[in-house]
């Protein structure tokens, strides 16, 4: 872990090359979807994007929350018996990705910390389908640190990605869905 601090703050305009690049190093080329996100969180849409920055690093670490409806979780998750359970709008983490160096130095803890406040002002339970990884760090110390539940995993996830890190041009992760309560959140 490198010497010195990183603060948090809203992704603009000027990040997107650097979140590009960094979603390309944590998750393969994000192939247009990283430019939607951004489209979605920059705008007035009820999503929004932070970074993580540090002096002379440029951006270290981002994450994408979007507020959605039923229909386009029944979307994401497909039609997983899950969604039925749910309230009818709730928040979503898409994206979480921290630069290599900076990793286990706090800043995921901080990005969903953050997208926590903003999505407990909105709704009442947040959603996040995390990518779990054989042989990486991944979020499964994050989410339950954080107050997620596991409530199930879905193989194949990410099939239609045309490149992963780890399983090469076709992906076979699964993705763990987890979700939390956010009534007892302190608005931000
Ligand atoms: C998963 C990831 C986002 C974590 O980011 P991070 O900034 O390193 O996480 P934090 O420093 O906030 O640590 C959060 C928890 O993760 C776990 N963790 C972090 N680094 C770890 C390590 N080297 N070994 C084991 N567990 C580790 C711990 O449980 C930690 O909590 P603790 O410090 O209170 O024990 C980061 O490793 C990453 O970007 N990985 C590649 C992309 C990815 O897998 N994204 C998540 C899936 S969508």
């Amino acid at each position: 872990m490198p010497a010195g601090t990183w603060t948090l703050r809203p992704a603009d305009a000027d990040d997107r090359q650097a979140i590009r690049r960094l979603w390309a190093e944590s998750f393969g080329p994000p192939d247009g979807e990283a430019d939607r996100w951004l489209d979605l969180t920059i705008g007035d849409a009820p999503a929004r994007c932070w970074v993580a920055t540090a002096p002379a690093a440029d951006v270290v670490g981002f994450l994408f929350a979007a507020e959605v409806d039923r229909r386009f979780l029944q979307s994401y998750l497909r039609d997983h018996p899950i969604v039925d359970s749910l309230p009818t709008r709730i928040a979503l983490i898409h994206m979480l990705g921290v630069t290599s160096e900076w990793q286990s130095a706090g800043v995921a803890t901080a990005l969903v910390r953050q997208s926590l406040k903003w999505a407990s002002e909105r709704v009442s339970v947040m959603l996040a389908a995390l990518w779990r990884r054989d042989d990486h760090v991944d979020s499964s110390g994050l989410s339950p640190k954080l107050g997620f539940t596991h409530v199930s995993t879905v193989e194949g996830f990410y099939h239609d990605r045309i490149y992963c890190p780890d399983c090469g041009t076709s992906c076979s992760c699964p993705a763990a869905i987890h979700v939390k309560s956010l009534t007892d959140e302190q608005p931000s």
